[in-house]
């Protein structure tokens, strides 16, 4: 299918400047800013588990309706939210279970950071405590995370585990299926399972020296917020297990179970010494009453603390750079707002697909002799280290040469008279699948420039460049 001809020029009266919000965005040395992930939006999740459990007999357990139904609901808020997402079916003696893996698809895919919950109940009941509260809690730092606009330098995969009931079965089965050089990505993985409970401790345990560090930070990050923590070694009782098994860093956070508190924690935390941490551990009472409400708020703002710094940890990555996407309507969902060039270019057809939201801008896919462009302005920071405009790109063509350039998008900066192409995609890199690009901006620091694509084809052959998701950030 082809889209009608416009042509046009690039505008130059209608520049958008984008500017450096101070504070935002994680520059080189400078702590991430931690954000305050909304208890709310978490209550509503485990409602939402609690309606699930209900309409399917009273629990989310494995082989039973209610748990296929909390994972396909959470996939879809995560697909909602711009996450590439997967559901992996493993069998077990209970019937066929799933994980739910979500992976936000920005950063060096070289260096995951990793954070997981199991989303399976017991039989005996809905789980809201065990292990809803984790899951409404990783989920919603990841949609806030997605909402953020933060340009993580790490890869962030969040895992919703099945079957952790039947005996860790979920999470075991995720780490085997990891071929071993994806299993040497994985710089970290949190886990979180039961940070609700109505009598809640504060516990943080990691279980191998190798996440000592990441077990300190949450330690100094409660503290911070002045909430003492104790240490404590879960055995191996939860999901971090698995990765722990294979030399990974864990740690975690944990409100207690079937553990009596003492008087000396009722003292620090408040509640009831002599009784359990959750006196509905693994019953059917572990309803949606079966919450501390500030618990699960404390913790889930720790998650998020968590996430946002690892995000942005320096294991070695070099692209994207962290900060602030200092382009507007990156992802083109405004439709032509920001940018200037050749009208027409950002779209929502559906012929061809956007990689996120709706809207992106396809280039070219005429067949017929011409050029389409279009341009934003951005203003690279003086004080950059580094700087880079990643974007996601998808080509086809009815071009079938695998030798000859005919058509060709160019990727380029604009400065003042200066045009300089940083990267020419052509008929020869069909892909149908979108593919990020990552290119240097650092020799326009200080400078305000145009960051410009430029399509041409030639008389016959459509070849259609699609573009979404495109950012330019600093460090
Ligand atoms: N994994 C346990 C369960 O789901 C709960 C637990 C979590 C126990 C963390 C110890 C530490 O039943
Ligand atoms: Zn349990
Ligand atoms: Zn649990
Ligand atoms: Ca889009």
């Amino acid at each position: 299918m082809l889209k009608s001809p416009l042509y046009g020029v690039l505008g130059t009266a209608l520049v958008a400047t984008a500017v450096l919000v101070p504070g935002a965005g994680a520059g080189a040395g400078t702590a991430v800013v931690s954000p305050d992930i909304s208890v709310t939006n978490a209550k509503a999740h485990l409602d939402q588990f609690q309606s699930i459990a209900t309409a399917n007999g009273g629990n989310r357990a494995t082989g039973r309706p209610g748990y296929l139904a909390s994972a396909n609901w959470v996939k879809s808020k995560l697909d909602a939210a711009g996450y590439t997402t997967a559901l992996q079916s493993f069998s077990t003696s209970s019937g066929t279970s799933y994980n739910v893996i979500a992976e936000w698809p920005y950063g060096d895919a070289n260096n995951v950071v990793m954070a997981g919950a199991h989303l399976d109940s017991v039989t005996s009941g809905p789980g809201i405590n065990d292990n809803g509260t984790g899951s409404a809690g990783v989920l919603e730092t990841a949609l806030a995370y997605a909402a953020s606009g933060q340009v993580a330098k790490n890869r962030l995969r969040f895992g919703f585990w099945g079957a952790e009931e039947l005996g860790l079965l979920g999470s075991k089965y995720y780490v085997n299926s990891l071929p071993s050089a994806e299993r040497a990505k994985v710089k970290l993985y949190l886990n979180f399972d039961m940070i609700g409970s109505p009598n809640p401790g504060y516990f943080v345990y990691n279980d191998n020296p190798a996440g000592n560090g990441a077990r300190d930070d949450l330690t100094s990050y409660f503290t911070s917020k002045s909430i003492q923590t104790e240490y404590v070694d879960v055995q191996g009782r939860s999901d971090h297990a698995a990765f722990r098994s294979l030399g990974i860093a864990t740690a975690g956070t944990f409100s207690g179970a079937e553990g009596t508190k003492t008087s000396a924690q009722a003292t620090k935390w408040g509640g009831t010494a002599g009784a359990a941490y959750d006196p509905c551990y693994h019953r059917s009472c572990d309803n949606i009453n079966n919450l501390n409400l500030t618990s699960l708020d404390r913790q889930i703002d720790a998650i998020g603390h968590m996430i946002w710094n690892y995000a942005q940890k320096d294991y070695g990555s070099t692209e994207p750079p962290t900060g602030t996407n200092l382009l507007k309507n990156p992802g083109f969902e405004s439709g032509a707002v920001n940018w200037t060039g050749t009208s027409g270019v950002i779209t929502n057809s559906s012929s061809k697909p956007a990689r996120t939201g709706s809207y992106k801008a396809w280039l070219q896919g005429n067949g017929i002799t011409g050029t389409e462009n279009l341009g934003q302005s951005v203003a690279v920071p003086a004080a950059a280290t580094a700087a880079a405009l990643s974007l996601w790109i998808r080509i086809d063509s009815a071009e079938t040469t695998t030798s000859t350039v005919y058509d060709t998008v160019k990727v380029q900066v604009i400065d003042g008279t200066t045009t300089t192409t940083l990267a020419t995609y052509s008929n020869l890199n069909k892909s149908t699948s979108y593919v990020q690009k990552t290119l240097n901006l650092l020799p326009y620091k200080g400078k305000t420039v145009t960051i410009r694509f430029l399509g041409q084809e030639d008389s016959s052959l459509q070849t259609s460049f699609v573009i979404d998701d495109v950012a330019a950030t600093t460090s």
